[in-house]
C-alpha cells in the first residue's frame, strides 16, 4: 500500500479546523470546517463524515455543502447527545477529527439529463442541500427542478437566505409547507405530502429524491407512486445508528444492506420491503 492509498483509507482521521459557527435554530448550529494542510474533502453530495472529539466519541454527520463549494465544507448539527452537545460548545479556531467522506452519495450521473423532484422533511434538507446546490451550480445538466420542503413550524426552518434564493430562481419550482404556524405565516399549512399532487411533472423522466424523518417515507412514496413515478426513479437517504461507518461492525443493517457502506442513499426498489421498519 503506498502513501496515497494510506491517506485515502476510510479509517484515516484528519484534523478539521472550525472556521465559523452559526446558530441556525434553537437546537441546530452550522459549522464551516477546513481540513488542516489545505486538503480537500472531495465528497459527493449525499456522503457523510464521522466527526470525532477525543474523550467524547464520534457520530456520522451529513456534508451539507456542495462539492462545488471549495476550500471548506459545512455541517449542520442538531444537539441531541454527547458528541453533538460537545460540538455545540465549540467555537471558531477549535479542531475536530474528520473521517471520510463515507457512504455512496446520490447517483448524479443517473440524474443528469432528467427532471428532479426534491422532497425534504425537517432535517432532511441538510444532506439534500448539498445535491440541490450542486444541481443549481450545474443547472444545464439537469431538466426541470422542483423543491418541496416541509417543516413542523417556520421557526424550525433552516437556511432562510438560501431558501429565498431558490424561491427567486426562475429555473426552480420551490414550495414550502409547515405543519402549523402563527397567523402571520403566509405560506402553506399542511403535511409535505399535500404539495406533491400539485407538481406538474412528466413521470417517465422525473427522479424523486426524498430525505426526511423515517415516519415520512411511506406517505411520501405513496404520493410519488400515485403520480406514476417509477419505483426505480425514487431515491432516499436513510439513517441508522452507526459505529464503524465502513461496513465492518454490522450496526447499521437495513435488510441485507449496510446503511454506511451501501447507503445512506438507496433506490426505493432496494429498501421497499423494509419501509415499514424505518
Ligand atoms: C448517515 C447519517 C447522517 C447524519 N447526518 C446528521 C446531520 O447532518 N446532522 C445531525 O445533527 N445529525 C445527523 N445524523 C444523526 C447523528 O449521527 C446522531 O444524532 C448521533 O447519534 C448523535 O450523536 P451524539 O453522541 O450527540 O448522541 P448520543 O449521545 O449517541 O445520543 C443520541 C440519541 O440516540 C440514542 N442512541 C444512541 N445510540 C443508540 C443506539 N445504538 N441505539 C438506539 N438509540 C441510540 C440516544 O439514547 C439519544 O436519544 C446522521 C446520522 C446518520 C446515520
Ligand atoms: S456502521 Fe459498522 S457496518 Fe455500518
Amino acid at each position: 500500500m503506498d502513501k496515497r492509498e494510506i491517506r485515502k483509507s476510510p479509517y484515516d482521521i484528519k484534523q478539521g479546523k472550525i472556521l465559523d459557527v452559526k446558530q441556525m435554530t434553537e437546537s441546530e448550529k452550522s459549522f464551516k470546517i477546513a481540513l488542516q494542510g489545505g486538503d480537500l474533502l472531495d465528497h459527493d453530495p449525499g456522503q457523510f463524515v464521522m466527526v470525532s472529539i477525543p474523550g467524547i466519541g464520534d457520530a456520522p454527520i451529513s456534508i451539507s455543502s456542495s462539492p462545488t463549494q471549495r476550500g471548506y465544507f459545512e455541517l449542520v448539527v442538531r444537539n441531541v447527545g454527547k458528541l453533538t452537545g460537545a460540538l455545540h460548545k465549540m467555537e471558531a479556531g477549535d479542531t475536530v477529527g474528520i473521517r471520510g467522506p463515507l457512504g455512496n452519495g446520490f447517483p448524479i450521473r443517473l440524474l443528469e439529463g432528467n427532471d428532479l423532484m426534491f422532497v425534504a422533511g425537517g432535517l432532511g434538507i441538510v444532506p439534500l442541500r448539498s445535491l440541490i446546490n450542486y444541481v443549481n451550480d450545474n443547472r444545464r445538466n439537469f431538466g426541470k427542478v422542483s423543491i418541496l420542503l416541509g417543516c413542523k413550524s417556520p421557526t424550525e426552518m433552516l437556511f432562510h437566505e438560501e431558501l429565498s434564493h431558490w424561491e427567486e430562481r426562475l429555473d426552480v419550482n420551490f414550495s414550502v409547507t409547515v405543519d402549523s404556524a402563527a397567523p402571520d405565516w403566509r405560506g402553506n399549512v399542511g403535511m409535505i405530502t399535500s404539495l406533491i399532487p400539485g407538481v406538474d411533472l412528466d413521470s417517465k423522466r422525473t427522479f424523486a429524491i426524498v430525505v426526511g424523518p423515517p415516519v415520512m417515507y411511506k406517505f411520501v412514496i405513496n404520493e410519488l407512486l400515485a403520480k406514476n413515478i417509477p419505483e426505480s426513479q425514487i431515491y432516499m437517504s436513510l439513517e441508522r445508528h452507526m459505529k464503524c461507518g465502513v461496513g465492518v461492525c454490522g450496526h447499521c443493517q437495513i435488510g441485507g444492506s449496510y446503511c454506511c457502506k451501501d447507503g445512506p442513499v438507496f433506490c426505493y426498489t432496494k429498501v421497499k420491503n423494509n419501509i415499514e421498519a424505518l
